[in-house]
């Protein structure tokens, strides 16, 4: 309250009141890929945009998704499959120009989340002629703008459980220019609907199961530890200004919590047996699930340091992740969270406490009350939770902090720098979104220099 110290003349700034919960249509099954035709058919799709990336073209999924639609008599569609694993500017423009220029009625994303970010990205601009790329990407570094038109229909059928991406308003780039990962947040850019078929991630490498499953996991503990909706500021004069990312609120904890459990449990099994199909399974529905819960409450300090992460990556350690098919660096948008992962809760467990104790429990494998978890003071929860994280990231082979991808100490004001402009999550963290006047510069430093490694 320091902050307020200085008398302000000005009206007091209102917290939100009201939350509001935002999905696609959403359907499971094995083998349902195969419907997708006659679902462009019903929608009376003039001629369809697929997008894919070139690993994906060549797979089941892929193959499948086109075979439905050659099976619909009069269902003309082109095909770009020119998707870059996670999205660049140039590669977003690229796609821009295709879509603007083939002017399709319907748009189907065949992929993980950098197919379906930019084929969100190419239907937003193919309705907006004119815009620029950063009219609508996150304030500060890009514009922001409310998107007021009627985008056309998208269909997302995704081949890893990760992004959630087939059910969020969320598209995610690099800026190469700036080192960093930023994205376009905007309920507008929802699929009409999710296919969400079981068989597709069978072809994913082990790698690619972990690194994408991570995602699942830090989708689930940030939204469900994001501060509370009703502590966001300022509340928007008009519902369309309200963000897509809110803060928790009852209906996202449901979602984000079942995530985590399931991730916690079928992750390692995943990981250990690429046959287990039943623990795939679990981990796509748990993809999906923790993609309603944070696409309505949002994401935190794990994503947003991530983007300097991921970002810095390209010019800086030039890190390459094993078991990924691509001709350019990649620190995994999964394996960039979960560096920072044990600092971080280390770091937020004192603003909700219960919370945390929740998620140390799942970790656990047991329930809040179970003596072991219950009779842990509050003050101490962090600690424990910093350790479970550690110990379970460790179980699945994952890179054991900063320094295992190639930073060094000389990297922290650089990687700081780079999470700063992240204000859209940023704003959701506890202990530095609901402080008034502070950026959150020390405690960034902090968590990074931390994560360097443990
Ligand atoms: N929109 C959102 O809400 C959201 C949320 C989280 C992350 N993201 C973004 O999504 C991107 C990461 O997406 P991702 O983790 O799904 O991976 P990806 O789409 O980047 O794919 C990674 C690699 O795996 C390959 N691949 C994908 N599915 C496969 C399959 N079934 N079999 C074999 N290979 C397969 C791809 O060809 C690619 O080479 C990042 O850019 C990240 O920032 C978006
Ligand atoms: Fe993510």
């Amino acid at each position: 309250m320091r902050k307020f110290a200085t008398p302000v003349d000005a009206l007091p700034v209102e917290k939100e009141y009201a939350f509001e919960v935002a999905a696609s249509n959403l359907r499971f099954g094995e083998g349902v890929t195969r419907e997708v035709g006659m679902d462009l058919k019903n929608m009376k799709a003039r001629k369809v945009a697929v997008f894919t990336d070139p690993n994906i073209a060549q797979l089941p999924p892929a193959k499948m998704a086109i075979a439905s639609l050659e099976a619909q008599i009069d269902l003309p569609f082109e095909v770009y499959d020119r998707v870059v694993a996670e999205p660049t500017e140039a590669s977003w423009r690229d796609a821009i120009q295709w879509a603007r220029t083939h002017d399709c009625s319907h748009f189907l994303a065949v992929g993980g989340g950098s197919v379906i970010d930019t084929a969100k990205a190419a239907n937003l601009f193919t309705v907006y002629k004119e815009a620029d790329l950063f009219d609508f990407v996150n304030a500060p570094v890009g514009k922001n703008l409310p998107i007021e038109k009627e985008l056309r229909p998208l269909i997302a059928i995704p081949t890893t459980a990760g992004t959630g991406s087939e059910t969020t308003g969320a598209a995610i780039v690099d800026i190469t220019s700036k080192s960093f990962k930023t994205g376009i947040a905007n309920r507008a850019l929802k699929p009409r609907l999710g296919i969400v078929d079981t068989l597709n991630t069978r072809t994913c490498s082990r790698e690619l199961h972990i690194s994408s499953g991570l995602d699942v996991l830090f989708h689930s503990l940030e939204s469900y530890t994001a501060i509370p909706y009703y502590e966001r500021t300022p509340r928007p004069a008009n519902p369309i200004l309200r963000p897509a990312y809110q803060g928790s609120n009852p209906v996202a904890d449901i979602f984000s919590l079942w995530a985590l459990r399931t991730t916690v449990e079928n992750l390692p099994r995943v990981a250990k047996n690429q046959d287990d199909h039943k623990a795939m399974q679990q981990m796509l529905l748990a993809s999906s699930f923790a993609g309603i819960g944070f696409g309505n409450a949002g994401v935190h300090l794990c994503h947003g340091i991530s983007y300097p992460i991921s970002g810095l990556n390209k010019t800086g350690p030039k890190y390459k992740h094993s078991g990924y098919a691509v001709d350019h660096p990649i620190i995994p948008h999964g394996v960039s969270v979960a560096l920072t992962g044990p600092a971080v809760f280390q770091f937020t467990a004192p603003s909700s406490p219960s919370r945390h104790r929740e998620a140390l429990a799942i970790f656990r494998g047991t329930t809040p009350s179970d003596p072991s978890i219950n009779a842990i003071p509050d003050s101490e929860i962090g600690s424990h939770l910093y350790e479970a994280i550690a110990r379970f990231l460790d179980g699945l082979g994952v890179p054991r902090g900063l320094k295992a991808v190639g930073y060094t100490n000389a990297d922290i004001v650089r990687l700081v720098e780079g999470a700063l402009p992240q204000r859209r999550v940023l704003d959701l963290a506890p202990g530095i979104g609901d402080v008034v006047g502070e950026d959150g510069r020390e405690h960034l430093m902090r968590i990074v220099e931390l994560s360097m490694e443990y």
